[in-house]
């Protein structure tokens, strides 16, 4: 692998099999003169091209680590799997497949930066926001976020899983930061009540961050890109109900 950009890196995550959003995100990065990405997970679970979007990635040396919808691809049984999952199960090659089962949990990208899915815990908790009993989304309290981040000293802490952009600033100073979704501006949950995440926009989402003498400087960047073939594969996989959420990054 060459060697880590410190200074200097994108930060993606949250692709869900959207190959297209994915292309479109690496040129915008590459416009940007920028070499160095690391990538937070849920990678290839999703109705449209888990496969193409494997050979990408697989294609490129980045630091990657595992989504809950990585693991569940390699741990469960396909008769278990969830629908998304189980279309992209069927597209992957046992190579595939073995390049998720061997992705880490979290990992340090250097002393200064630590990356996880969700939380440095758990695959599947929401680390800045919450659920409220009546389903809406809403950011943690500052104890909560700063408990999770307990033990992990870093001044800079990625996550993922949300598909939500999102920054807080602890009172330590550490930064935690999300870079929302490439490819899935919506989705809907049913764990711990129902709840809708949209985020409004149907451009693939992540984000660029620098080093300064200040401090981290961080910038998402939303890229246009046109999801059409996406929309057409997933109505071709049974998941029409994608198409809104491609289209407009609303849910309906
Ligand atoms: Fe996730």
């Amino acid at each position: 692998m060459k060697d880590f950009d410190q200074t200097c890196f994108a930060v993606i995550s949250d692709i869900h099999s959207n190959s297209d959003a994915l292309k479109a995100v690496f040129e915008d990065i590459s416009d940007q003169g920028i070499e160095s990405i690391v990538n937070l997970g849920d990678h290839l679970s999703g109705p449209m091209a888990a496969r193409e979007t494997a050979e990408l990635l697989l294609a490129r040396d980045m630091p990657s680590i595992r989504g809950n919808h990585d693991r569940w691809l390699v741990e469960n049984r396909r008769e278990d799997m969830t629908s998304i999952d189980r279309v992209a199960f069927d597209q992957l090659d046992e190579h595939h497949l073995n390049w998720l089962r061997d992705l880490p949990p979290a990992l340090w990208l250097t002393d200064a930066v630590f990356a996880c899915h969700g939380t440095p815990n758990s695959d599947t908790t929401y680390w800045m926001e919450k659920v409220s009993s009546g389903g809406e989304i809403v950011l943690r309290e500052r104890d909560e976020i700063s408990g999770e981040a307990s033990g992990i000293n870093a001044s800079l802490l990625l996550c993922g899983h949300t598909h939500l952009p999102r920054r807080v600033d602890l009172p330590d100073g550490r930064v935690i930061l999300n870079p929302g979704s490439v490819g899935c501006p919506g989705y809907i949950d049913d764990v711990p009540v129902h709840h809708v995440v949209q985020t409004g926009t149907n451009a693939a989402c992540y984000a660029v961050v620098r080093k300064t003498a200040d401090g981290w400087a961080t910038a998402f960047r939303y890229v246009p890109y046109d999801p059409s073939r996406m929309i057409e594969l997933a109505k071709a996989a049974n998941h029409p109900n994608w198409e809104a959420r491609l289209a407009t990054g609303w849910v309906v």
